[in-house]
């Protein structure tokens, strides 16, 4: 039996104005993962799909059109070369939860994709791996950027322009992020979608909040690498302002934000598409456990320490 494994993702500085070619910053989260099994199924079976956290089991030839699954497997197995007429059973199951900003998607696919690498004995590296992901993220979300399969199958922290630059860069002092989740499921397509529509109807204001989000995340970068927290606490704030004006902040992650900066957090903000989702929180070791206990009490579904380095 083959096994692949992914982490989720959470987005610093710079979501949304990546869609529309400004840079952002996003880390691997290794508390929550996407599993996917391989394993050979009798001969004439062809490819069975268990999605376990759905309760789901079907026949990947009977799936629905709009099936989250099929293009990631079909993709794989023709950009292998070993095709599709196999007889396996591909088991998936996530500690992600879905549509909170965490990369649950690209995380499952990215995966199915390792699995499938590991059961044929083939090799691909992280950018082609991303790349097959990519194509599927398009699929199910529109008009992605491409962060999140690239923050996924390179499992670093990463730089990202859309189409093109990814650079992989240095944490130089290791920082803790609190991450809650309000519980609000937020489809990333939906949020996108209607960012679009409000830029098409106001292309000057939007583009100007784009790029100073933009600066944002260059100077979340320098701060990172310098290993400047307290500066990087002040960005993420700006940072959030900015996304509420890109009206795509919520009352339940206001909430929390706000909880998060009266427990001594350095800086709060969304992740992710927003509306819903998990908002992350900078926090030292000193005021974590108060943060993340202040965020519980506040409503939060879940709550993640992560330690980025
Ligand atoms: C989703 O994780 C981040 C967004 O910027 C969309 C994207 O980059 O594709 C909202």
């Amino acid at each position: 039996m083959a096994v692949g494994y992914a982490s989720g993702k959470v987005i610093l500085f710079g979501e949304h104005a990546v869609v529309y070619g400004r840079p952002a910053i996003a880390v691997p989260v290794t508390q929550v993962q996407a599993q996917a099994k391989v394993e050979d199924a009798g001969r004439g079976q062809g490819i069975t799909v268990v999605a376990r956290d759905l309760g789901q089991t079907y026949k990947l030839s009977e799936a629905a059109p709009d099936d989250a699954l099929r293009p990631i497997v079909v993709s794989t197995l023709e950009r292998i070369g070993v095709g599709l007429e196999q007889d396996l059973t591909i088991t998936v199951s996530s500690t992600i939860p879905i549509a909170r900003g965490l990369g649950s998607g690209a995380a499952v696919s990215t995966a199915i994709v390792r699995a499938l690498l590991e059961h044929f004995d083939k090799w691909l590296d992280s950018r082609a791996i991303s790349d097959l992901v990519f194509e599927t993220e398009k699929i199910h979300h529109g008009t992605p950027s491409g962060i999140d399969n690239t923050v996924i199958a390179f499992e670093k922290p990463v730089y990202f322009v859309k189409g093109g630059k990814m650079e992989i860069f240095w944490v130089q002092r290791p920082f803790l992020l609190v991450i809650a989740d309000t519980g609000v499921q937020s489809p990333t397509k939906v949020a996108v979608e209607d960012v679009r529509r409000a830029w098409e109807r106001e292309p000057a204001k939007y583009e100007e909040l784009f790029d100073d989000i933009g600066t944002i995340a260059e100077m979340g970068r320098q701060a990172i690498e310098q290993g400047d927290i307290e500066a990087m606490g002040r960005l993420m704030n700006e940072n959030q302002r900015l996304l509420r004006l890109l009206k795509v902040s919520s009352p339940e992650l206001e909430g929390l934000i706000g909880v998060a900066r009266q427990g001594g957090a350095l800086g709060s903000k969304l992740s992710g598409a927003g509306r819903g989702g998990n908002m992350i929180a900078l926090v030292t070791q000193e005021t974590c456990s108060r943060v993340s206990m202040m965020l519980r009490l506040a409503g939060a579904k879940d709550v993640i320490v992560t330690d980025v380095n």
